[in-house]
This record gives C-alpha cells, structure tokens and sequence, in this order.
C-alpha cells in the first residue's frame, strides 16, 4: 500500500515533532497534523513553536507550507488519509475508577469518534500516544461498532523520544517498534508503516510485534528507566552519612557492562509527562490483573522518587536552622530537565510548593521554562518572583537551590554571585551539577546530592 497523506491528531511534542520529522524524510508524503487546540496550531505556525528542542525549528522551516501543515481540527482533513497518527494526551484519570493511577482515555475514545465519519475505508490508524494495554483494541471496536463494512487496521507504534533530544531520537532511533494484529490485514498495515520507517532507519532496528506486546513495551522501558533512577537515588540518604560519593558508586557500577551507564545520575528525582503517568499506569494494570504483588512493586519506583524531592526539601529547610518563613530563595531551574521548557510533574513544582508552605520568598530561573513555571504556580499565596538572570535571582538570597542542571549554571561566575548573597549562604545542589569544592572555597555550605556535605572547617 503506498502511503500519500498521514494525519495526525494532536499537535503536542510527541505528534507535533514526530510528523515534522516524517515530513523531512519523506517529501512525497503529505502531513496535516490536526489539533483542538487553536492556539497551539497558531503558534506551530508561527516563529514562536510550542516545543523547544533542538534542531526542530530547521526542519520546520524546510517542511511547512511544503508537505507539512498544522491545522486546526477540521473533518475535512480525513477522508483522503491513508493513515492516521493517535497522539492525544493520555493523563492520569484524575476521577471516578482508577483515580490517581489509570490513564484517561477520553481523548483517544474522542478523537476516534471524530474521525469514524470521514474514514475511507482501508484507513490504518496508527497509536502513538502511550496507552494501557488493549487500548488499540478498545480504538478498533469503536472504529468498527457500525459494522458498515469498512475496515481499519489498527497498530501500535510507541514513540520512545525523550525531550531535549526529540530530533536526536527521532532521526536515529535505537528501534522503531510497530505491534499488530496477527492477520493479513494487520501485517499488511504493519508493512506499510515499515515502508515509510525505513526511508531512514536501518533494517534491523525496525522490529514488530503483536499490539499488546508493543503498548506493554513502551510501559515497561518507561518503568526500567525510572526504576534505575528510583535506585540510585536510594543510595543516596546513605551516602550522605557515611561518607560514600553516589557520583563514585555510578561510575563505578556503570562500567560493568551488565548494568551499563545511562540512567544512574542521582538527583532530586525524576520528572517528565511520562514516567510518574506510566507507571502508576502499569500499576493499576497489574492491580486490575489481580496481581497486587507486581502492582506494589512499580509503585514503590514512584513511591521512592516521591520520598526523594520531600528529602531534599526538608534538608534544605533544616539546613537554614529550620525555618524558611521570609528568607529569599533562588531557585535554578524548573523545567523537569535541561533543553527543554516543558515543566510537566517537575521535580521544582514539588519543592516550590512545599518551600511556599513554609513561606519562604522564592525568586524562580529558568533560561526557558519560565512561563510554565509561572503557569504552574499561579494563583499560589506566597511571594514567589520569575527572573530570567540568575544573578539577580540570588541577589540577597540566603540559599541557591539548584533544581535543573543546565548547563548556563557551570558558566556562572559563583564567587559574584556569592557576595551579593546574604551569609551564611547555601547550596543545595539537586544534580551534583556545580563543583562542590570550588564552591566550598568560596565560601558557600554546600550540600550535593549523595554526598557528605562541605561545610566551612
Ligand atoms: C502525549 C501523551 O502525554 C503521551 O503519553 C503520549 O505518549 C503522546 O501524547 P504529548 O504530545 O507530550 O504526549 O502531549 P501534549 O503536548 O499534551 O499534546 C497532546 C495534544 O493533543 C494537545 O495539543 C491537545 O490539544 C491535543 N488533543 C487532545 C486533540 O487534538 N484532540 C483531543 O481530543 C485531545
Ligand atoms: C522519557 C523516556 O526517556 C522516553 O524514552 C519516553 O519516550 C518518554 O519518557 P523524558 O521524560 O523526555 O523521556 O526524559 P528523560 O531523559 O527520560 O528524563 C526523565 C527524568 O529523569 C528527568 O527529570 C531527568 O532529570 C531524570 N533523570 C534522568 C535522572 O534523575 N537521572 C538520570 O540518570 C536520568
């Protein structure tokens, strides 16, 4: 089957960047990326693009207006789609049965509903979105309940892009991954999907499986990866006391090939739209299936990097002799990670939060993130300021609280910084980002993660 035109519903960073690549890799193929949202489809069509990552706004330029177009949801975009892409938020249902673990599935069950009518028959819907499993199962019986003779394919096809490096991943994933249903039909669909894949990854990283195995997939990458997260960081309370470095432990650990290196930096703990999502998701599953043993263990990954950021919250209260009440704070950081201003289930909301209980005066920096952060801590009590310069931020501070390792924080000059500050002046390094020597000759308490604090002699 020769693919002409895909749509995607949902302009968010998963459907937003993904479509931008497949149209730079593939310019006979015409993209419309479709969203409810109109001014997210405004800003994609603007300089000013919703998603900050790296390289995107090149690929933008090359493709908009060419074989790549961002459109508000129109049912006339559909019928002469041979595919189109689900990749509609899928947040924790926030009510009724599940609450606080389950995915909401509203939106994939709306957006499957919107296109019924318009679909032409053969039509491959492809889930991107991640999902609990047999959700591709739940879309199909939606897509076929008129019993209207039509029939649609639908496969699986997790994306496992992280934010920062979305171009990166997208443009040389490690595999492309498509589940589907076992007929004719189904490899056929899974074929064509392939097809458009190979254009530029290598043949072998492009692998299928059945669609459940494929949406189990994406949940469990997400839960092994935030697992490795969940147990370095509980290292590091121990650390702390007995004089390890969990830096030390990393590296160490790291080199044997068995364990590898990636994931293992400890920290104030994880955040992002996906791994809390995923695994309470993967949780409730398992709980569902009558596996409460399972169901405990994954949440206990959430339940630790919870434990993690309170931790490091009230080391930072109890370091300032137990009271916050009026005392300047800078905040560097608030995006969930650097290159990116996506600020979803951050670690810094969690400690602001608490920090503004505890009616300190914040003064939050974030080279990118700072109108999220404004966003997410609107119509808050407390005195919370939004400062671009780092600079100013800790002007008068009695603590930095470094939340985000960007890399602007190493090129700062601490020793300025340091006398403006009030003393004693602290830091509280959440990333291990900054020298912990050269900031205790400087004069700073410094307090990093998973390591004995540097306290002057
Ligand atoms: C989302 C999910 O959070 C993630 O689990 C999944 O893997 C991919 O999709 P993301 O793209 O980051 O990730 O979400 P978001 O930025 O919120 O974008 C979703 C977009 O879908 C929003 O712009 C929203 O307006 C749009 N949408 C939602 C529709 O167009 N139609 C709907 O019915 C619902
Ligand atoms: C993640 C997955 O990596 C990606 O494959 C999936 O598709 C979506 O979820 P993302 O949330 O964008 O991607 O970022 P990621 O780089 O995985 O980082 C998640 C969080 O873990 C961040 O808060 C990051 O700071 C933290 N982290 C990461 C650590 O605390 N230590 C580490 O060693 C690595």
């Amino acid at each position: 089957m020769k693919i002409r035109k895909i749509v995607c519903i949902g302009a968010g960073y998963v459907g937003g960047t993904t479509m931008a690549v497949i149209a730079d890799k593939c310019p006979d193929i015409k993209m419309v990326v479709l969203d409810i949202n109109p001014r997210r489809i405004a800003e994609w069509n603007s300089d000013a693009l919703p998603v900050f990552e790296p390289g995107l706004k090149e690929i933008i330029a090359r493709c908009r207006g060419r074989n790549l177009f961002y459109e508000d949801a129109h049912p006339e975009a559909i019928p002469d789609a041979d595919m189109v892409f689900f990749s509609v938020n899928t947040p924790t249902k926030e009510f009724g049965e599940g609450a606080g673990m389950a995915s909401d599935l509203q939106y994939n069950e709306q957006s499957a509903r919107f296109i019924l009518p318009h679909l032409k028959d053969g039509a491959i819907i492809v889930e991107k979105s991640t999902v609990p499993v047999q959700t591709a199962e739940a879309i199909s019986r939606i897509l076929h309940h008129n019993n209207d003779g039509r029939h649609f394919p639908v496969l699986s096809n997790p994306e496992f892009l992280a934010e920062g490096t979305a171009i990166q991943d997208l443009e040389d994933p490690d595999r492309v991954l498509i589940g589907c249903e076992e007929n004719e039909a189904g490899r056929a669909a899974a074929r064509a999907l392939a097809e458009i894949y190979r254009r530029w990854v290598p043949e072998e990283r492009i692998i299928f499986s059945n669609v459940w195995s494929a949406e189990l997939s994406k949940l469990t990458a997400n839960a092994f990866l935030a697992q490795r997260i969940s147990s370095i960081n509980a290292m590091t309370a121990l650390c702390e006391v007995t004089n390890a470095s969990v830096t030390e432990i990393s590296q160490a650990i790291g080199m044997d090939s068995r364990i590898g290196s990636k994931f293992l930096e400890a920290g104030v703990g994880f955040g992002g739209s996906c791994f809390r999502k995923d695994i309470l998701n993967l949780s409730y599953i398992c709980q569902q299936q009558g596996l409460p043993e399972e169901a405990a263990y994954w949440k206990s990954v959430v339940g630790m990097n919870d434990y993690q950021i309170n931790r490091f919250t009230r080391n930072v209260i109890d370091r300032q002799f137990n009271t916050v009440t009026g005392k300047k704070l800078a905040v560097f950081g608030f995006a969930f990670k650097p290159g990116t201003n996506d600020t979803r289930d951050s670690p810094a909301r969690y400690v602001c939060l608490k920090l503004l209980e505890e009616r300190a005066h914040l003064a939050i920096t974030d080279p990118e993130a700072l109108e999220n952060a404004q966003r997410d801590l609107q119509g808050l009590t407390g005195k919370v300021e939004f400062e671009p310069d780092p600079y100013k931020a800790a002007a008068g501070a009695h603590a930095i609280v470094l939340i985000t390792h960007w890399d602007a924080y190493r090129k700062l000059d601490y020793r300025r910084i340091f006398a403006t500050m009030e003393k004693p002046a602290s830091f509280f390094d959440g990333r291990n980002w900054i020298d912990p020597h050269t900031l205790h000759e400087i004069g700073f308490h410094v307090y990093p993660i998973g390591k004995s604090p540097l306290l002057p002699d």
